[in-house]
């Protein structure tokens, strides 16, 4: 087994620093739709993304993006990092919710 020195891991991080933005997004998406869209295309079809476009929505900030990806992952029992998570928020506030993304 190599152990993996922090040091490795900062330039690793400064690296994806770059492109990091697209980056996490991408990974967002695959988390999701590996993990996520099944179960809300049962409920509204397609690919389910009704479910974060509908006028009713319940999510109305990123606070409560975050809150709500959460509550779905708990329930899944997913063990997500901290990072994975929050590539799938910006995943989904990239495509869907769009909070403080100027048009
Ligand atoms: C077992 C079914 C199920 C799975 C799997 C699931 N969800 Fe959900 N999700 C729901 C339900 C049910 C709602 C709607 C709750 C409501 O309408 O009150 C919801 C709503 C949401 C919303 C809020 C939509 C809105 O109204 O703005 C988000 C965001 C969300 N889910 C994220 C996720 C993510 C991320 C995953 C994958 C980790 C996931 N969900 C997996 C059942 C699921």
């Amino acid at each position: 087994m190599h152990k993996i020195s922090s040091g490795l891991i900062c330039s690793l991080t400064l690296l994806g620093l770059q492109t990091f933005a697209t980056a996490a997004v991408a990974d967002g998406k695959t988390l999701h739709n590996a993990n996520c869209i099944q179960c809300h295309a049962q409920m509204k079809g397609a690919d389910g993304s009704a479910i974060y476009t509908r006028t009713d929505r319940r999510v109305q900030d990123m606070p409560g993006l975050s809150k709500q990806v959460t509550r779905c992952t708990n329930s899944l029992g997913l063990a997500w990092t901290e990072q994975q998570h929050q590539d799938v928020v910006d995943y989904l506030n990239s495509s869907f919710y769009k909070f403080n993304i100027k048009p």
